[in-house]
């Protein structure tokens, strides 16, 4: 016999004892305890839990991650809105809710929710659109958007403005 028939002969005695172990705790138990039985129901709970939990339609509850991509932690939409009104972005943007914003230098921002890109070149993220508000420039040297000297806790409220403005407007 080699070493490796030898170590194969053993693993096989092995699951024998195991097996028959087994076969034997069952066969010896009383009903009561009956082991095999208890195993299947507790399975049995188990999918009784997983379907209760499909039934009560956990998508639900679930986070619009959608919506949540443009929260703006800290951002307040109607001083956003006045500061624009202050900035005199409507002079270059239309604004919807933005009382005289009707400019065509630069596009609408209606619908800014929906766009996948800010000016072409940045992600339409919180933080990007932001950044954007605060110095144009930066990110692109060649806009007609001026550095209008908007703060960061500004551009915040801006931001939390713009992004109410759904595909619908
Ligand atoms: C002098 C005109 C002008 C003013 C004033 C101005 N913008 Fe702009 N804005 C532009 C132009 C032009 C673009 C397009 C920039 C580009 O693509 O390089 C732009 C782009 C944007 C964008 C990106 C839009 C998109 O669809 O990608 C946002 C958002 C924006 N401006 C917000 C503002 C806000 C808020 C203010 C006021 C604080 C403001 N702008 C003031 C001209 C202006």
């Amino acid at each position: 016999m080699t070493a490796r028939s030898i170590i194969r002969v053993s693993i096989l005695a092995g699951a024998i004892a195991a097996a028959s172990a087994l076969v034997s705790a069952w066969a010896l138990a009383s009903p009561a305890s009956d082991p095999i039985g208890r195993a299947l129901g507790w399975l049995g709970q188990g999918s009784d839990h997983v379907a209760a939990w499909y039934a009560s339609d956990p998508v639900a509850d679930m986070p619009d991650w959608r919506a949540m991509r443009l929260d703006v932690a800290g951002g307040d939409a109607a001083r956003g809105r006045d500061l624009m009104r202050d900035h005199g972005c409507g002079a270059c943007h239309r604004i919807p809710g933005v009382p005289g914003a009707h400019g065509t230098v630069g596009p609408s921002l209606a619908g800014l929710a929906e766009r996948a890109y800010i000016a072409g070149i940045l992600t339409n993220a919180p933080g990007e659109l932001t950044r954007w508000l605060i110095d144009p420039p930066y990110f692109s040297q060649d806009t007609a958007m001026p550095d209008l000297g908007v703060t960061e806790a500004e551009a915040m409220d801006m931001t939390a403005y713009l992004y109410t403005l759904g595909g619908d407007e």
